[in-house]
């Protein structure tokens, strides 16, 4: 018989005109990995924030190795031996390693902290997990595969009986997510109850054994990993069946529309490239090989030390991306909460922003015009982004949801060439098919598209072209006959 250490009896969530959660019932077992699944906004995170206390439900109890709460408050939680390792980070960058590790609980030798007896615990705590990290380095220095791997020891020094991670491998490529993944296993041989979300399905198959999916807030299942195929799986998630994976381009290539030349600055060396009208150009390397560095001095972002580009024929030289905005060329950023959008305003403010002298005939006005509201519901039907009107602030969607209101605000700008920087990270497999569509249909309208992709499939599904950086340079450029798995790590591992 399987001892479970929680269960969860009708637990709901309700905010106005939002039914977050409604009626979830299951449990988890001691010592499982136990996956929870479903689209954009279908509850998840919600759900671990119930868990961890972080949030209040509106009904139901939690009943967590034996004993019943109606609702735990953060402290309890953490008491009981729950930690999470959030969506987004939450160590704090200038500390180190070993502070943050200790982070809220520091030992203390009289009034000062005993930062000694604190290294030396964590550096216990690395040989148990058998991670290789110098704790004493600050964690801002650290690459992501290691920032989320100090959360991880966070958790295990507090002794967590139930570890809950909200998309933990979203920020890391495949290397460094078989890197996460080993430190992960080794929890689960210690016995620890794991609780992981991730639109990555097949970590799901790799990691989990079994797997719960929401869809719209509702429970629909619970399956052994063992019972249940990928297909199936989406099928619970989305309530049908998907078309292909990735929509097949067959862009026609026109003349080139951006070339840059021996551009150089403090982050990428010698970068030279040509982008042509109606392609989709993949970008592939690894965390850190220059690619969103690259973007950024393209978008005017950073600025250039050497080298040129040529927009259309005639040079280019942007100073700030308010330029680059204005010549036509704009970028969807890979750190949306900072960059992408504004938190505490709507969906539809964010979306005007960047479109604000296309159609608004009263300027600072925050009346919209028939023709900015068309636009902003057009946006939200063709993403599907979930919820009940273009009104509700940004800080109240999904994470996911809240990626899709970056990408409708650069489609809105109709831009002549997009640079997407990461664009599916952390959107659930439905919605990426229909991103996958609307890049298809942008490059067939002629505009032309550059993609940085840390998903190999991705890459390889939807470019037309790939160059590949690693160490601030272009490593190779593989045509599309060319592309393989193998050939891109390959070029992505050249020093
Ligand atoms: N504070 C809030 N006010 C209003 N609605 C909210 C609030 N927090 C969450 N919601 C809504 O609750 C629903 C569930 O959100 P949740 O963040 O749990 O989704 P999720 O499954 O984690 O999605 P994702 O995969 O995008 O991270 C969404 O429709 C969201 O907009
Ligand atoms: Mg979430």
């Amino acid at each position: 018989m399987k001892k479970t250490l929680l269960k969860i009896n009708h637990i709901a969530k309700y905010y106005p005109g939002v039914k977050a959660l409604d009626d979830i019932n299951f449990e988890v077992y001691e010592g499982e990995t136990h996956a929870i699944c479903g689209e954009n906004g279908a509850g998840k995170s919600t759900f671990i924030k119930i868990i961890t206390g972080a949030i209040t439900p509106s009904k139901g109890t939690i009943e967590f190795n034996g004993n019943v709460y109606d609702h735990l408050m953060p402290p309890e939680a953490m008491d009981l031996g729950i930690a999470v390792i959030y969506q987004e980070f939450s160590l704090i960058p200038y500390l180190s390693v070993a502070e943050n590790i200790f982070y809220g609980r520091e030992i203390r030798k009289g009034c000062l902290l005993d930062r000694a007896k604190m290294n030396d615990m964590a550096r216990i705590l690395c040989k148990e997990m058998d991670v290789n990290l110098d704790i004493e380095a600050r964690v801002c220095d650290l690459g992501v595969a290691y920032q989320q791997i100090v959360e991880i020891m966070k958790a295990v020094s507090r002794k967590a009986k139930l570890l809950i991670m909200d998309e933990p491998t979203a920020p890391l490529t495949l290397n460094e997510t078989q890197i996460f993944f080993s430190i992960v296993r080794k929890l689960q041989k210690d016995g620890v109850t794991i609780i992981f979300i991730s639109h990555r399905l097949e970590e799901i198959f790799e990691l989990c054994h079994r797997v719960t999916v929401f869809c719209d807030g509702k429970y629909v299942a619970t399956k052994t990993i063992a019972e249940i195929d990928k297909k199936q799986l989406i099928s619970f998630m989305v309530g049908r069946e998907l078309a292909d994976d990735y929509p097949n381009p067959h862009n026609k290539k026109g003349e080139v529309v951006l070339k840059v030349e021996h551009v150089t600055n403090r982050s990428i060396r010698d970068v030279s490239f040509a982008l042509y009208r109606g392609e989709i150009l993949g970008c592939g390397g690894l965390v850190g090989a220059g690619r969103t560095e690259l973007v950024r001095a393209i978008f005017g972002a950073d600025p250039l030390e050497s080298g040129t580009m040529f927009l259309k024929g005639r040079q280019y030289r942007p100073r700030l991306p308010g330029d680059a905005l204005q010549a036509g060329i704009g970028l969807i950023p890979e750190d949306r909460k900072n960059q992408g959008v504004i938190l505490g305003l709507s969906i539809k403010e964010n979306m005007v922003y960047s479109v604000l002298d296309r159609c608004c005939t009263k300027l600072f006005s925050y009346i919209l015009t028939d023709k900015e509201t068309a636009y902003v519901n057009k946006y939200i039907k063709e993403l599907n982004i979930k919820t009940p009107d273009a009104s509700q602030l940004v800080r109240n969607l999904s994470g996911g949801n809240q990626q899709k209101v970056v990408l409708g605000k650069m489609l809105a700008t109709e831009c002549d060439i997009l640079i997407f920087d990461e664009p599916t990270r952390g959107i659930d497999v439905g919605a990426k098919y229909e991103i996958y569509q609307l890049m298809c249909n942008i490059a067939k309208q002629g505009k032309s598209i550059i993609m940085i992709s840390s998903e190999m499939p991705e890459l390889i599904g939807m470019s037309d072209r790939i160059i590949v950086m690693s160490g601030g340079s272009i490593a190779g450029e593989l045509m599309k006959k060319e592309f393989s798995q193998e050939r891109i790590l390959e070029l992505a591992s050249t020093h």
